[in-house]
């Protein structure tokens, strides 16, 4: 059966990497049914990593996703949440480049909170992501800001 899982662009490879990223999503045999650049309020940002709240990144992590826009992606496909998790690699590049050369953050990612891309772990998240960012249809036109 097809799958939904919410993958996400970060503001680390928004300027260079971005087109790049598309065409092999693309490429890979994934529907992109849902899309839009947003740059993400602080708020936002801590609700979306909420499961993050008590690492010692978590303020980090979120003045990151901040800076800048970025691409909001609905795929779909057999097994999406698990095949996007694949192409993306680790979450640490030195360990992608290391076991997966050829993944996402492998090739574009700097270091393990600049990683590129984002993807949902589990179906369940998939769906609650995917609402969270995409319920408030209005701002399908408007790039939000704080
Ligand atoms: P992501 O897959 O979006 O999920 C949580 C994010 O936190 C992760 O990618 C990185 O951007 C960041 N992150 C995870 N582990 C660390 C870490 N040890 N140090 C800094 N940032 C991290």
């Amino acid at each position: 059966p097809k799958q939904q899982t919410l993958a996400v662009i970060k503001p680390d490879a928004m300027e260079e990497h971005r087109e790049n990223i598309l065409e092999e999503i693309r490429g890979s045999g994934f529907c992109v049914t849902q899309l839009k650049e947003m740059v993400l309020s602080r708020q936002m940002a801590e609700e979306f990593y909420k499961e993050h709240r008590e690492k010692p990144f978590f303020s980090q992590l979120v003045e990151f996703m901040c800076r800048g826009p970025c691409m909001m992606l609905v795929l779909t496909k057999e097994n999406a949440v698990e095949e996007w998790r694949a192409m993306m690699g680790p979450t640490d590049p030195d360990q992608a480049k290391a076991t997966s050369s050829s993944s996402l953050r492998a090739r574009f990612a700097s270091d393990i909170l600049h990683n590129s891309v984002h993807g949902s772990s589990n179906e369940q998240h998939a769906e609650e992501k995917i609402r969270f960012i995409f319920s408030d249809i209005s701002s399908d036109t408007e790039p939000k800001t704080d």
